[in-house]
This record gives structure tokens, C-alpha cells and sequence, in this order.
């Protein structure tokens, strides 16, 4: 194999020619406003409608087992990730390290990968957010057209049970898309405020309805708590919990887009461990804790419906509480957009830095300092899927994306630990090699429950990268110009 192919950077190298040419992108997000990032990307539709779906079909009351199982594989990963954060503080993440560590050719797959975890997430949970608002919009009045409301090739129907029938493009989702990349254009901070705004609103009404919620729970709807396996894999018992985990790790997905800020963060070494782990703990919690409660407050099987929460809802007098719960869905799918959105200019950013990309992308916005042309042409291409394709189809895909990350990341401590044994590490993953070889197994496990229809695509979709790296980016790398190789262009103040 050319050795292009398989050759590393060090670390050290990649950090000071980022730090030398990269300046521009403002170091200046704090510890609380990481962990905020990581709760905007965590809490969506996958605690909102994901909860009912698994406790109803694969786990009972013991859906708090998935919760913490699948918590327990991205624990896993979380330290593997804060390790090479903290390494490699720069913009990129597992595309990064995987560059630092296992080549040019893996560094390219994973970032043609987190295309899957990023740019499909984000347009999935956009055309989840046009369904809340539109009938939101129904319900206070305002008729939205339907025929402008959902993807020609995708027959919805809306949360309130509604279908619109044959339409002609999903205009909300494409708003918000292009909403939010013009608010990531203009700068992180104004990003990240915005976004801790949002979480604020989201987890104050996860809280409240924990709270309230718990005076309304029946202890009869938590017996049996582990519900005896029908016969079937994955129905109910503990292959239902197993299986459970592997459907609910859709709802800790965007944690890890903290790392995507590292170059952003004020002190990368001490707050992107906080970040990372300290996200995914609260969520870990307020999870296992909602879930508790929402078992509690109907009987498991009823949970089969497309608004569990409201269902619950119903069963206290805090009427109101459901138009709460409809505005946390919106404002949480708001910032799951947003932070979807941030992790993919990050990555495209760091790849046209390294020449795998065009250049232009890795231009920065000399008074927004943000990298302006990769958020602009993925607005263009997740608005148009959000626009047009049949979303609901390629929802596993983000969730096979992000494992398949996380695996490569938890790889990555392990050869890095081997071929860099002295680099300093502010942030040091225990127990190696247990922590990554378990993280490995945790991840790969969850991949291999997941439909055959999402593995062939996923093989689909790394053919096409595949074909894209040998057309551009081998010609075009960094590594193939060898050393001498300019710094990208920054554009004119
Ligand atoms: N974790 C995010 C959600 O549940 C992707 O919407």
C-alpha cells in the first residue's frame, strides 16, 4: 500500500500548525458552555419518542436497564474521546485523531462517516421538527399547507396522527436548516448562547415533569419491572434490554460533538473532558430518571403510541404541562440541529485543511472567525435532503455512523498509547487496555443489532467515499504535496 496511505502525523505537528494557521477560529467557549453544547445535541427525539417505542416493544419498566447499558458503551468511548481531545485540541475529532493515528486513508473514512452521524442527523431531526411545528401550527389555529410540509417521497404523518398526503417539498425543515447555519455562520459564542437558552427550556421541563410526574406514578405499572421474555430475541427479558440499548443509543448521539469544538474552547486540557463527560452524565441521569417515571405513570404496553409523553400527561391535571413538553421537543430538536450542524463544518473544516477537501472550506470568516464556507455547503446539501428525501428511511444510518466513530476513537487509544507512548496527555483514559477494548465490543455490539438494510447502505455510502478520495483527495492531500505544501487561504478583512 502507498504509504500515503497508512503514514501518520505526529501530534505535535498537526497541534502547531493548526495553532499557526488556524488562529482565526475564536478560542472561546467555557466549561459550562461545552457541557451545554453536549445537553443541546443529547436531549431530543430519541428520549421524547424513542422512550415509549423501546418500553412498549423490547423492555417494559426495565427500559432504565437500556438506558444505563447504552450510557455504560458511550461512557466507554466518552473517555476515549476526552483522551484525544485533550491530545489533539483541534477541530475535527475522531476524523482528526483518526488522522494522527491511523492514516490518511481511515482519517478519510471516518470523515466521509460522520457525514452519516452529522449531516443525516441533523436533516432526520429537522424533518422531525417541520411535524412538531406544523402542528403545533394546527393547534393554535395557524393551518400550515401540507402539500409543503413533507418530502415528495415520504407519505408522514404528523405527531397529532394526521397524514398530509402526497406533497411537494418539507419547507419547515429547510427554514430551520438554514436558520441555524446562518446563525453558526455568524459566530460561536452567539451560537453557543443561543444554544444554552434552549437547554435551559428543555431540561427545566424534563425536570418538571419528573417532579410532577412522580405524584402521579401507580407502583402496580412497575411489576413485573424486568417482563418475562415472550419466545422472541429482543422481546422483552434480558434480550430486550440488550436490544432496547441498541434502539435508545440513538438518544445519547451528540455528546461527542463536543470534541468537534476543541479548537473553540478556552482551555481544551482541562474543560473538554468536562464537556464530554459531564454531558453525557446529567443527560445519563435525567434519562434513567424519566424513564422511571414515565413507566411508572402508564403501564408499559399503552407506551405504543406516537406521543408517550402526552399520554402521561394526561394522567395528572397539569393539562398546560403538554403544550410544555410540545415547545421542549422544539426547542430540544432546535439545538440537536445546531449542534449536528457545528460537528459537521468542523470536520469538513479540518478535512479541506488537510487537502482531503477543497480548500476554500477550510477558509475562515475573517470577522465571524468561523469556517463560513463549510457550514454554507452543508446548509445547501442537508437542506435538500430535509427538503426532499424520505428521511425517515435513513434514521439508523446517524446511529450506525456514530458507532462505527466511536469505535475507531476507542482504536485509537490503543495505537496511540503504542506508537506514542510519551506524548504529553492532559487527559489520561483509565484502564488501558480495558476501557478502549471494551468500548470496542460495546460498540461494535450495538452495530451488529441494527437492520442488514442499514449495514449494506453504510457499505454503500463508504464505497462512494472511497471512489471520492481516490478521484480528489489522494491527488490533492496535503501528504501527497509532501511538506511544502501552503497554508490554506484565509480571506481578506
Ligand atoms: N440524541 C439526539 C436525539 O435524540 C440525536 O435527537
Amino acid at each position: 500500500m502507498p504509504s500515503q496511505l497508512t503514514s501518520t502525523k505526529p501530534i505535535h505537528r498537526i497541534v502547531r500548525e493548526s495553532d499557526g494557521e488556524d488562529h482565526t477560529l475564536h478560542r472561546s467557549l467555557s466549561a459550562t458552555q461545552l457541557v451545554s453544547l453536549g445537553i443541546g445535541g443529547i436531549i431530543g427525539a430519541g428520549l421524547f419518542s424513542l422512550t415509549g417505542i423501546v418500553a412498549s416493544h423490547n423492555a417494559g419498566p426495565a427500559i432504565v436497564l437500556s438506558f444505563l447499558l447504552a450510557a455504560v458503551a458511550c461512557g466507554l468511548a466518552a473517555l476515549c474521546y476526552s483522551e484525544l481531545s485533550t491530545m489533539i485540541p483541534v477541530a475535527g475529532s475522531a476524523y482528526t485523531y483518526a488522522y494522527a493515528t491511523l492514516g490518511e486513508l481511515v482519517a478519510w473514512i471516518i470523515g466521509w462517516d460522520l457525514v452519516l452521524e452529522y449531516a443525516i442527523g441533523a436533516a432526520a431531526v429537522s424533518v422531525s421538527w417541520s411535524g412538531y411545528v406544523v402542528s403545533l401550527l394546527h393547534q393554535i389555529g395557524v393551518p400550515f399547507p401540507t402539500a409543503l410540509a413533507a418530502s415528495p417521497f415520504e407519505l408522514t404523518t404528523l405527531p397529532d396522527g394526521s397524514t398530509p398526503g402526497a406533497a411537494l417539498v418539507n419547507l419547515p425543515a429547510v427554514v430551520i436548516v438554514s436558520v441555524i447555519s446562518l446563525l453558526l455562520m455568524l459566530g460561536i459564542r452567539e451560537s453557543a448562547r443561543f444554544n444554552s437558552a434552549i437547554v435551559v427550556l428543555k431540561v427545566g421541563v424534563v425536570l418538571l415533569f419528573i417532579v410532577l410526574g412522580a405524584f402521579y406514578m401507580d407502583p402496580a405499572n412497575h411489576v413485573p419491572f424486568l417482563p418475562p421474555n415472550t419466545g422472541r430475541f429482543g422481546e422483552f427479558g434480558w434480550t430486550g434490554v440488550v436490544q432496547g440499548a441498541g434502539v435508545i443509543f440513538f438518544a445519547y448521539i451528540g455528546f461527542d460533538a463536543v470534541s468537534t469544538a476543541a479548537q473553540e474552547a478556552k482551555n481544551p486540557a482541562k474543560d473538554m473532558p468536562i464537556g464530554i463527560i459531564g454531558s453525557l452524565l446529567v443527560c445519563t441521569v435525567l434519562y434513567v430518571a424519566f424513564a422511571y417515571v414515565l413507566t411508572g405513570m402508564v403501564h408499559y404496553p399503552e407506551l405504543n403510541s406516537p406521543a408517550p409523553v402526552a399520554l402521561a400527561i394526561d394522567r395528572t391535571p397539569f393539562g398546560w404541562l403538554r403544550m410544555a413538553v410540545k415547545l421542549a421537543i422544539i426547542a430540544g430538536f432546535t439545538s440537536v440541529i445546531l449542534v449536528l450542524l457545528l460537528g459537521q463544518s468542523r470536520v469538513c473544516y479540518s478535512m479541506a485543511r488537510d487537502g482531503l477537501l477543497p480548500r476554500t472550506f477550510a477558509e475562515v470568516h475573517p470577522r465571524f472567525r468561523t469556517p463560513w464556507k463549510s457550514n454554507l455547503a452543508f446548509m445547501a446539501f442537508v437542506g435538500l435532503l430535509a427538503a426532499f428525501a424520505p428521511m425517515s428511511a435513513l434514521g439508523e444510518m446517524t446511529s450506525i455512523g456514530t458507532l462505527f466513530a466511536f469505535t475507531i476513537v476507542c482504536a485509537g487509544v490503543l495505537v496511540v498509547r503504542r506508537t506514542q507512548p510519551d506524548a504529553p496527555r492532559p487527559f489520561r483514559t483509565p484502564l488501558v487496555p480495558w476501557v478502549p477494548v471494551l468500548g470496542i465490543a460495546a460498540n461494535l455490539y450495538l452495530m451488529w443489532g441494527l437492520q442488514v438494510e442499514t449495514w449494506y447502505r453504510l457499505f454503500g455510502w463508504l464505497a462512494i467515499g472511497l471512489l471520492l478520495y481516490f478521484a480528489y483527495g489522494y491527488h490533492h492531500s496535503r501528504l501527497a504535496a509532501g511538506p511544502t505544501v501552503p497554508p490554506p487561504p484565509v480571506a481578506d478583512a
